[in-house]
């Protein structure tokens, strides 16, 4: 089977490697990859996402796999663009992925669905957001568009709601678009997963993220320093009711607004006192969450995820495992305000018992690994508790090295 994956971080690293690791024998190929993704598909050199449509018609791809977003709601929108030329996409179609690309839409879609979430007012300017705020802090500032993860700012105060006007608003610094003003909710977050087909889901494994730079979740926000994935995160009484309050409601809210969807969706809860509440959608896997829980699926992703794009959800094919995973991050010097590259990684070859997956890393002519972007590797590994899978996960991390290499030292310690 051919599969071509879109994206080129750590969760395409991990979902590739899970493909491989399929029984289901696969040519893989990625757009547009990274040097580690090369080692396991062939790279496909192709511009932009018309080129790349044309090129999976040529080479009669089986699947198209879309790791990332942004294809999904460029131009005519990947998925759209797939049915056109006949090639099963796993991922939704342009008009859904705006469950991710625009949080207005999402929030809208909540709110037609029943599906508990919070509070919100859609503002056009500074004014009206401030009128929306109207003095209640902490307040929850949400752009209403892609950003890069950078586009939400939970403010305390004041001073730090107006900073994020000013830039926002005022600067346009993710362009023009309105801001959502969002009831701040309390409570630890968990990110639940489940592939879509149509009208039929299955739920994966749900993960934690650790989205702050530093210990103590403290710091700014960052695309995650890591995750901890087990079906024990959440009880089982815990579980059905998200499945009934916020999982069903969305995959049926998908077939009544006549929203395709064969994918990976990701809910983002907040888990407060007054039950769970959804703080987002994704219309993908979450990075590094993929990360820590791909290692504890079992099964055949390859064939789950050509049936599903072809609108069989054949939940038999996978199986997940109990236990613990543990997702550990190293980032470059600099971020998340910026990040280095060009810092030699080493110790690779001495990890044991666990994942590496790489992110934002090269090879450089020297054939050595370098450092190429923010979040630059992960180290994966799981145990039947929590803090066996911690242990082993810390002691791997500690081989892997790099000037100016930044870690969290707590991920999967606490808030349990
Ligand atoms: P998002 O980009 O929507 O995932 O938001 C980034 C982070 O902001 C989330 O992971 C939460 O930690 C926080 N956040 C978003 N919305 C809310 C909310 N309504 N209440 C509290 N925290 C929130
Ligand atoms: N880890 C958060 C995300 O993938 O959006």
């Amino acid at each position: 089977m051919k599969i071509l994956v879109v994206g080129k971080g750590g969760r395409e690293h991990a979902l590739i490697t899970a493909m491989v690791e399929s029984e289901t024998e696969t040519e893989l190929y990625s757009f547009p990859g990274s040097d580690a993704i090369s080692e396991l598909a062939q790279i496909v050199n192709v511009d932009g996402l018309e080129s790349l449509i044309e090129w999976m018609k040529q080479n009669e791809i089986d699947l198209c796999v879309a790791g990332e977003e942004s294809y999904l709601v460029k131009g005519e929108g990947l998925a759209n663009l797939c049915e056109k030329e006949g090639i099963p996409c796993w991922g939704p179609h342009k008009q859904s992925a705006q469950l991710e690309a625009s949080k207005e839409f999402a929030k809208e879609f909540m709110l037609r669905h029943d599906i508990p979430t919070g509070a919100a007012t859609g503002c056009d300017n500074v004014d009206e957001a401030r009128a929306a705020i109207n003095g209640a802090y902490p307040t929850v500032l949400k752009f209403d568009g892609l950003a890069a993860g950078k586009g939400v700012a939970v403010c305390a105060d004041e001073a730090s709601a107006e900073e994020f006007l000013q830039e926002v608003m005022v600067e346009r610094k993710f362009g023009a678009g309105r801001l959502l003003v969002e009831e701040c909710l309390i409570g630890p977050e968990v990110s639940v997963f489940a592939a879509v087909v149509d009208d039929k889901y299955l739920v994966f494994t749900p993960a934690r993220d650790y989205k702050r730079a530093l210990d103590g979740d403290l710091g700014p926000n960052t695309g995650g320093m890591g995750a901890v994935a087990s079906r024990q995160l959440v009880t089982k009484e815990l579980m059905e009711q998200i499945d009934a309050e916020i999982v069903k409601p969305t995959v049926d809210g998908l077939v009544k607004d006549g929203l395709p969807y064969r994918g990976f969706i990701y809910f983002g809860l907040m888990i407060t006192e007054a039950g769970p509440k959804i703080i987002e959608y994704n219309c993908r896997f979450g990075d590094p969450e993929c990360q820590a829980v791909m290692p504890i699926v079992g099964g055949d992703l390859a064939a789950f995820c050509a049936a599903g794009a072809k609108g069989d959800l054949q939940s038999d094919l996978l199986n997940f495992s109990d236990g613990w995973s543990v997702c550990l991050v190293r980032s470059s010097a600099g971020y998340p305000e910026s990040s280095r590259s060009g810092d030699v990684i080493s110790g690779f070859d001495k990890v044991e018992n666990a994942r590496v997956y790489h992110a934002g890393t090269m090879k450089n002519d020297a054939g050595e690994w370098e450092t190429n972007g923010g979040r630059v590797l992960a180290v994966v590994a799981g145990g039947d508790s929590r803090e066996d899978a911690v242990a082993k996960a810390y002691e791997q991390l500690e081989k892997v090295t790099f000037d100016g290499m930044q870690s969290r030292s707590d991920i999967g310690t606490f808030n349990f």
